[in-house]
């Protein structure tokens, strides 16, 4: 029997994620802040839920994919929240990108009503909730990620357990500091390169022929070089990410002055009204200090 799922948060990621769900055939009731959203999933034959309440209690599983911590914050802990809904057996798998504390928070809320949850951010972007190839990088019980694999393999390709509640997010959150060194990289790159009279294409070629070649160049430095930035992974979520690391490192005691410095050219992306665009239009920013 094919679990009942319950989809919070039909966004950017969320939208593509719940469709392939529905496509593999999982009985879908959907949820979204802005109720509109649902309808595309509505006409596709997905049921639509009133509240994240009223969308726990006709589920076995809910899967959430949320913009941070606030809207996760929303989504369980509110009076018609999941939590409000949940019972022994339940589940509740969070994918959104949030803090490894209110990962534990939740799991923890969820434990003491018989029910449980797994955190499992994703990796891919856009194209890869859209094709249903995203990575899925597990914390929870191990029994638990054994039980909602088969949700997670109807978004993704692989679901790596890493360790316990929390533990997750950590790596995600590393993951998206990896990802704005390289963007950084690239872009203040691409902004000497212009200043020298080089194409974005030479450079990127001989990036790509190089040890250091990654497809992340390709992806993102090919967008600047078409001028596109549309949005796949928005600014404004990344320096929320930012912000997660550096409070996670501050609590370890970590310090990591590449990735405070790294966070302050994104806010300034943000300040001049790029925070909704994709992360490659941090160029922007660059390109305007430069006189370009
Ligand atoms: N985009 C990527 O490449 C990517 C990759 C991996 C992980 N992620 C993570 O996945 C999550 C979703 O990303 P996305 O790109 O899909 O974001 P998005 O397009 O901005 O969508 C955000 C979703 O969160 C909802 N939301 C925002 N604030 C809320 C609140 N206070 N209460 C309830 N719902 C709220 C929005 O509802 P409305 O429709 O009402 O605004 C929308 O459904 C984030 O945690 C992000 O960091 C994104």
């Amino acid at each position: 029997m094919q679990k009942r799922v319950g989809f919070a948060g039909l966004g950017l990621m969320g939208s593509r994620m719940a469709r392939n769900l529905l496509e593999k055939g999982f009985p879908l009731a959907v949820w979204n802040r802005t109720a509109e959203r649902c309808r595309p999933l509505a006409d596709a034959g997905a049921q639509v839920a009133r509240t994240p309440r009223e969308l726990a209690e006709g589920a076995d599983v809910v899967v959430s994919c949320v913009a941070d911590p606030a809207a996760v914050e929303r989504l369980v802990f509110a009076e018609d929240g999941v939590l409000s809904a949940a019972r022994a057996g339940f589940r509740y798998l969070e994918t959104s990108t949030i803090s490894p504390d209110l990962s534990r928070r939740v799991a923890e809320a969820l434990r003491t009503r018989g029910a449980d949850a797994l955190e499992a951010p994703v990796t891919g972007s856009r194209i890869g909730a859209e094709r249903g190839t995203l990575l899925l990088m597990t914390g929870g019980r191990k029994e638990t990620h054994e039980e909602l694999l088969p949700v997670m393999m109807a978004m993704g390709t692989k679901a790596i357990h890493c360790g316990e509640i929390g533990q997750a997010s950590v790596v995600k959150l590393i993951g998206n500091t990896i990802i704005s060194f390289m963007l950084e990289g690239l872009c203040e790159g691409l902004v000497v390169g212009r200043r020298a009279g080089l194409s974005p294409e030479t450079i990127l070629e001989v990036v790509m022929a190089s040890g250091f070649a990654s497809p992340y160049f390709t992806f993102k430095g090919g967008a600047i070089a078409r001028r596109d930035f549309d949005t796949h992974f928005s600014i404004d979520l990344l320096v929320k990410d930012q912000g997660l690391m550096l409070d996670e490192a501050g609590a370890r005691k970590a310090p990591m002055p590449g990735l405070a410095a790294i966070r302050e050219v994104f806010q300034s992306a943000r300040g001049q009204g790029f925070g909704g665009e994709d992360i490659a239009a941090v160029v922007k920013v660059l390109e305007r200090a430069a006189g370009l």
